[in-house]
């Protein structure tokens, strides 16, 4: 038997061999296309090529490519489980000509690999070819030598292939292949063509055209290849099997699921065995792939898979959950073609088991409820939607997995019923919201919310991708067209783009769409916590609802923010392992530029708390542990030990963001909830440097914070500022603190000698003038003196100051002591008139003798000497007074 895995190889090697280039399976969200919510097929991931939009260095490519139908055009869930082909995940084996070849060269190319390569009998092959294509009909003939009869013309849309409602598409040709006369079914185009006799194997599309919105078609610019085979169809043929879900792949499955839950894949329980396999391989791809479950678009689909899969594995009477533990099984079969499911695999297993043990705690009520529901009825009955919606809204029951719950009665669900209920629920909301009292003008978010549904945000993993425009908004009103010059706020079915929430600033960047429209985006909001805004100026061309255009972000300025968010979780960890658990967030604005964050915390951080946390942090930098996100419910993240915010109001689900080293209970260094963009590993943030710490109010403290270029140029900013000082100081950096240090010292002795010169001078001053100071002079025995202390005096200025205290005197004596560094200096002046009855050298020694000095000179107007005890100063005054009393 040849294994799937190997006619998966077999084919690329086959191409390959005709000069195709092997490509890799493009993830399974297209970020190229916001008009699919799933590769649907093989062509996907080149549809910028078909049309021309991007070219390839080779024109030729091959490729197994994962898809998805279970959303949007192409939807199988429905039937998966119950028939031999449908399934939500395949591979689609194809090749494709890029404006290469064409028709022949693919026909022929085909053909070979089908009846040579892998030995088909060409009896059993049969082709289609649209009813109009005689060039494709002839070719088929000559190539293959089929008969005319088994060349049949089609015309309806089966032979006209489309990606999508838009894109490129074009006629097809298919080729059948014949499983024998036992299986009921006809050749296509027959009445019987329904049965299973006659089944698809190949579709070969000629790519002409490139369809709009609006239906009309236009040329490509050169006609190109674009051909398809599921891969389990195929496997199913060259394994001799009529069922998809007898290949190898599938039976290893579903053998893996019997021998969990010990119920043998026979009669009614066959189904449960299918979609179970069938759904382990989407859920598990989908999540490899970064979808996670959720409430809105893709998130729910992936979600309404993985809750069908447990209802069977329920049916089964599986009584833990079961998906999770099928993953090895999957990995085993097709872990080496996609590496990305090993890697993925601890995510995988952990989202889905904890989404089956949640979903578990409804699933039980809501089947007994559906039970006492439809107890009375019978086949033909229909559920009714209150009922539908009821399961919906508490149960947490997809509409589709009531549907298939009731599926084997054969009642069905009224549908309309189940949508007027969602309905009313709409609008209850909508009436509790306005009666909240918020602005009005946010109505229009709630008009365009109600008619678009949330925004998908696809910027987590990545920084560009398509959108189609849902709404314009343009000064408060909705309109469906802007023009250059004008500024508006956008809002597409998905976006890259971030909206300002959590206290991280939202994006900018530009919207484009080829050479038709220029828009920069300035900023993005998140009205409603739902619809992601894009604000900004119309550059060049218009835009209008409908069109789709690429979207692409400033990924610099997201790196800064990123890293900004990144360091604040870290900051926030540090905090509280340095200060305790009462410090708790206040608030937290990320920007490009820096990261503020705000904390409880009774008084200011020392220099030395700030040189810890600062430390703590970079050293979790450098460690460089990637950062990983995992989504719970908000219960769940608390017991995981994420710091929540008090107060905040979080979904169902919440993110939770896990960083740094784990200490000794396993925990990460930060966990916590978080909608925000997050570096990969922390060495990304670079650097981490706080600026500032400061008081916000009582009980609040602020930091400030730079990280990875910023902090860089902020120290280079520090260290220029420190070279220039130090060549002011002419000295080096290293020693210019030592200087500053020793200058201040300098200056400060000078300041406060200039007090003391200042107040001498103003001593003087006044001592020189004024009839108030005048008085001052004592009166001793009949002779006039003035005695004075002064601090910090020059003593070449006493001559001067004792000639003005003369004159003032008119007759009499006077001394100072001029006290310089606890020495003092000591004169003595007298009048002309008393000289002959007091020599002023006299008495200047008298002071001297007091102030421990010796001698002292002059004449008899004027003497002068010093001492070194300038604390006597007084004394010496005191001891010339005496000798003037006599
Ligand atoms: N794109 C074509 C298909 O999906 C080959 O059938």
């Amino acid at each position: 038997m040849t294994s799937t895995n190997d006619i998966r190889a077999s084919f690329l090697d086959y191409f390959a061999g005709k000069d195709h280039e092997k490509v890799h399976s493009a993830p399974l969200v297209p970020y190229n296309d916001p008009t699919l919510m799933f590769v649907n097929a093989g062509m996907v991931p080149f549809k910028n090529v078909f049309t021309g939009l991007e070219k390839r260095d080779r024109p030729r490519a091959t490729s197994s490519q994962k898809c998805v139908r279970a959303g949007g055009k192409h939807n199988d869930l429905d039937n998966v489980g119950y028939t031999a082909r449908h399934h939500t995940f395949f591979e689609m084996l194809g090749n494709f000509s890029f404006g290469d070849y064409f028709k022949e060269e693919a026909i022929l190319n085909a053909w070979t690999l089908l009846t040579k390569e892998w030995g088909l009998d060409p009896d059993r092959l049969t082709a289609t070819v649209y009813h109009s294509d005689d060039e494709a009909f002839d070719l088929w003939k000559k190539i293959a030598g089929l008969p005319d009869e088994r060349i049949i013309r089609i015309a309806t849309a089966d032979n006209f292939w489309s990606m999508g409602d838009t894109g490129p598409c074009g006629p097809c040709s298919e080729i059948f292949y014949d499983h024998g006369e036992d299986i009921f079914g006809g050749p296509p185009g027959s009445p019987d063509e329904d049965g299973d006799r006659f089944i698809e194997i190949w579709n070969l599309v000629f790519m002409q055209f490139e369809q709009s919105a609006d239906g009309t078609r236009e040329p490509l610019p050169r006609p190109s290849i674009d051909t398809g085979m599921g891969l389990e169809r195929i496997a199913a043929v060259l394994q001799g099997e009529h069922d998809n879900y007898d290949i190898d792949t599938f039976r290893a499955l579903i053998a893996a699921s019997e021998a969990l839950t010990g119920v043998k894949a026979e009669g009614d329980r066959v189904a449960s065995h299918r979609v179970i396999a069938d759904h382990l391989r989407s859920t598990s791809f989908l999540l490899a792939d970064g979808v996670l479950p959720s409430n809105e678009g893709r998130g729910y689909v992936l979600r309404r898979i993985m809750r069908r899969a447990m209802r069977h594995a329920h049916l089964l009477g599986a009584e833990e959950p079961l998906m999770h533990r099928l993953v090895p099984a999957l990995i085993g079969e097709m872990g080496q073609a996609y590496p990305e499911l090993g890697r993925g695999q601890a995510l995988i297993e952990e989202v889905l088991e904890r989404e089956e043990t949640r979903f578990r705690q409804t699933l039980d009520k809501g089947l007994r409820l559906l039970d006492d529901e439809t107890a009375a009825m019978s086949a033909g009955d229909s559920l009714p939607g209150t009922t539908a919606f009821k399961l919906y809204d508490t149960y947490g029951f997809p509409y589709d997995l009531t549907e298939d719950a009731l599926r084997a009665r054969d009642i069905g669900v009224d549908r309309a019923g189940f949508d007027a209920a969602m309905a009313e629920q709409k609008a209850a909301a909508r009436a509790a919201w306005k009666g909240s009292g918020e602005a009005t003008s946010d109505e229009i978010w709630f008009d365009i919310a109600e008619r678009e549904g949330a925004t998908e945000f696809t910027g987590y993993t990545t920084t560009k991708g398509e959108g189609r425009v849902v709404a314009i908004v343009k000064d408060g009103k909705e309109v469906q067209q802007a023009d250059a010059g004008e500024t508006v706020t956008v809002l597409t079915n998905q976006t890259p783009f971030y909206g300002e929430s959590g206290g991280q600033s939202g994006d900018a960047g530009m919207i484009r769409d080829e050479d038709r429209l220029t828009l920069r985006i300035d900023d993005c909001g998140k009205p409603l916590g739902r619809l992601i805004t894009h604000h900004g100026e119309v550059e060049k061309g218009s835009i209008a609802v409908g069109q789709t255009v690429q979207m692409a972000i400033d990924a610099e300025r997201r790196d800064a923010i990123r890293a900004n968010h990144s360091a604040t979780h870290l900051l926030h960890a540090a905090l509280r392992r340095a200060l305790g658990d009462h410090v708790t967030q206040k608030g937290s604005l990320v920007t490009r530029d820096r990261l503020r964050f705000d904390f409880s915390h009774p008084k200011p951080l020392s220099d030395e708390e700030i040189a810890g946390i600062e430390a703590e942090v970079n050293a979790e930098i450098r460690h460089n542990e990637p950062v990983t996100t995992r989504l719970m419910t908000p219960d769940e993240a608390i017991e995981a030990g994420a710091m929540a915010l008090f107060g905040e109001k979080y979904g169902d689900e919440v993110r939770v963001l896990s960083m740094g080293r784990a200490d000794g209970d396993a925990r990460s260094y930060s966990v916590e909830l978080c909608g925000g963009t997050h570096v990969d590993a922390l060495g990304n943030i670079g650097l981490f440097r706080i600026v500032s710490e400061s008081a916000v109010s009582s009980g609040v403290r602020r930091i400030e914070a730079l990280t990875g270029e910023a902090a860089r140029l902020w120290m280079v900013g520090r260290d220029d500022a420190l070279k220039q000082v130090a060549s002011s100081l002419k000295t080096s950096p290293d020693d210019a603190a030592e200087r500053v240090r020793a200058m201040v010292e300098e200056r400060r002795r000078l300041e406060k000698e200039l007090a003391e010169v200042r107040k001498a001078l103003a001593l003087a001053e006044a001592s020189g003038g004024g009839t108030a100071q005048a008085s001052a002079a004592e009166d001793i025995g009949g002779i006039g003196f003035s005695g004075q202390v002064l601090q910090n005096m020059d003593p070449k200025q006493l001559r001067g100051l004792l000639d003005e205290a003369k004159k003032r005197l008119g007759s009499g004596v006077a001394a100072i002591a001029a006290v310089n560094e606890g020495r003092a200096a000591f004169a003595v002046a007298v009048t002309d008139d008393l000289t002959e009855r007091f020599s002023a050298v006299d008495l200047v020694r008298v002071g001297v003798a007091e102030l421990g000095g010796k001698g002292g000179g002059g004449r008899a107007d004027m003497a002068q000497g010093g001492g070194p005890d300038g604390d006597k100063a007084d004394a010496a005054l005191d001891s010339v007074r005496a000798a003037l009393a006599g």
